[in-house]
């Protein structure tokens, strides 16, 4: 069965290829005109080192020169002597200009929709299925949209994962004076054409070996869908996941149906809203969401932190994550600026 692969690059560029049944990694992405910086072919160099983000692989021989048993450990491969057993991602330290002079395609879709899903959210859908070409990506990356009737650009998370029919959604923030906001509330039409770049963004979902805490700033929101679409797809990742769903009025919480529903796909899902000026009606958390993390909980069964929101959030979360010294706690984090323009 032939399996699909994702190089991730530290440019945060991605390339998609196809492996074929048993074969050496590296001889699959030369095929597909990716190429990895090599020397000895031979497992002895390290030269063709990444780490594999996602998925199942073995290796042939690996010298101990090349990788340690801590590298090992830590799902560090050599591309000359990996073999993948599934669909797999994998993270590679240096620019994909040094292996490829391809970029994200520049990709054409219409909008299908637009759905505003709180006072100050919409979800934009966009039907890319018009080429025939199947849009990959790993969930929780991002694409560049250029804004239908401007000169202008912005960045917006897939609020679903890759599927067959190309149907995409992002969840866009409606600001007073946006050019995407603008769009969207004055001119935006089903049947729109519009131009994205993508896939773009080194923020994604990884191997799942340890509990899951998603944290969601705003529309930081998509990106975290994403993941939890395809995890549900999969009928959960084997681990718990607990997402933590940061807002300011409670007005501004959106797709609630939907993240609810995630705990009848997701087995252990767990799902908190907090609402940082929030009326006094409301009966849920309150203030910021560190305020409610679990630190015993976090000490004794250490996890997996996906962030994705504004940079003080962000910012906040790694502060704190440092007073706690969590030590077995990997983190990863996307920022957003939301753009006042
Ligand atoms: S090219 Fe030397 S270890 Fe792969």
């Amino acid at each position: 069965m032939t399996h699909k692969v994702a190089f991730n690059f530290a440019d945060g560029k991605t390339l998609f290829f196809a492996v074929q049944p048993n074969e050496i990694l590296l001889d699959a992405a030369l095929r597909s005109g990716i190429n990895i910086p090599l020397d000895c072919r031979e497992g002895v160099c390290g030269t063709c080192q990444g780490r594999c983000e996602s998925g199942d692989y073995t290796q042939e021989y690996v010298d101990d020169e090349a990788l340690s048993a801590l590298d090992l450990a830590q799902r560090k491969m050599l591309s000359c002597q990996t073999r993948v057993q599934s669909d797999a991602s994998f993270y590679f330290d240096f620019a994909s200009s040094l292996c490829s002079a391809v970029g994200p395609a520049l990709q054409r879709g219409r909008v299908s929709a637009v759905e505003q899903v709180s006072p100050s959210t919409a979800i934009l859908h966009v039907d890319a299925s018009a080429d025939g070409q199947r849009l990959d990506y790993l969930p929780g990356q991002y694409a560049r949209l250029q804004i239908p009737g401007s000169e202008s650009k912005r960045s917006y998370s897939f609020a679903n994962q890759p599927n067959a029919t190309n149907q995409l959604q992002f969840l866009i923030r409606l600001l007073p004076d946006g050019v995407m906001s603008n769009y969207i509330r004055e001119r935006c039409q089903v049947g729109d054409e519009i131009s994205f770049e993508a896939p773009l963004g080194a923020f994604y979902l990884r191997h799942v070996n340890k509990p899951l805490l998603l944290v969601a700033g705003g529309t930081g929101l998509s990106a975290l869908l994403g993941m939890l679409d395809d995890i549900a797809d999969r009928g959960g990742c084997g681990q718990p996941v607990h997402l933590y769903y940061g807002v300011r009025n409670a007005e501004d919480l959106c797709e609630t149906a939907r993240i609810e529903a995630y705990a009848e796909r997701i087995p252990g899902f767990r799902y908190t809203p907090v609402i940082s000026d929030a009326s006094p009606g409301w009966e849920g958390k309150r203030g910021y969401i560190t305020e409610h993390f679990d630190s015993a909980e976090l000490h004794d069964s250490p996890c997996d932190i996906y962030v994705c929101g504004p940079p003080p959030m962000v910012e906040s979360i790694k502060v704190w994550l440092q007073d706690q010294t969590l030590d077995s706690t990997r983190l990863y984090f996307e920022k957003f600026a939301e753009s006042n323009t």
